[in-house]
């Protein structure tokens, strides 16, 4: 398909370039290019201002600072969203975490100004994750972090794909489903 009309975002939580995360990205969107039209949004290259708990998104639609305006045109313009990020202490790095922490403003709209939805086109989303040990608690608290998020933003969980010792010196371990969590993706499409 030369001008796939759907459009994915995948945020992209980790700092290096050549890491586990981006070779799950690249996978991921390999399979998908044929779906959707992909913008990889990288983290730590446009970093935002964390949320300040102003309240201000209890009262006004949208957020007090600018700086992620069209972060979220983007985000709302899209058909599926993919965090893809590795694991630091337990959690997502911080500027993935301050995007998260961003998204207050779609936290308050659905629950305390009780606009539903509070995106209007919906999306599917997905979770990709990697992490240097083998301790798979990580991945529990980062699917509970994701799956409240897209709860909130017209989002359909699709699940998760995680690759776990990543540091470990007793070599690779290979991406756990991956390759079905693309195939899962292609089959909601077709739905
Ligand atoms: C600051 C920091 C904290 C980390 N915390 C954890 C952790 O809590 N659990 C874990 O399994 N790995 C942890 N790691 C290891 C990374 O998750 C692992 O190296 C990952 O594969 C890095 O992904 P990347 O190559 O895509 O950046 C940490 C790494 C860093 C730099």
């Amino acid at each position: 398909m030369e001008n796939p009309a759907k459009k994915m975002l995948i945020i992209n939580g980790s700092p290096r370039k050549d890491g586990c995360t981006s070779e799950m990205i690249n996978f991921f969107a390999g399979k998908l290019s044929i779906l959707y039209d992909i913008t990889v949004f990288d983290c730590f290259g446009n970093a935002f201002s964390p949320c300040c708990a102003c309240g201000y998104c209890e009262e006004n639609d949208g957020c007090v600072y600018s700086d992620m305006d069209g972060f979220f045109v983007t985000l709302e313009d899209s058909d599926a969203i993919v965090i893809a990020s590795p694991v630091y202490f337990l959690s997502y790095p911080a500027p993935l975490k301050n995007i998260i922490d961003r998204c207050q403003r779609y936290y308050s709209a659905h629950f305390i100004r009780r606009i539903r939805p509070t995106v209007a086109r919906p999306k599917l989303g997905a979770l990709l994750l990697c992490g240097g040990s083998d301790n798979r608690f990580a991945f529990e608290v980062m699917e509970k972090q994701a799956k409240q998020i897209y709860s909130i933003i017209n989002t359909k969980y699709a699940g998760m794909a995680v690759r776990s010792n990543t540091d470990s010196p007793a070599g690779i371990f290979p991406s756990e489903r991956l390759e079905e969590l693309a195939e899962d993706f292609i089959r909601f499409c077709d739905q």
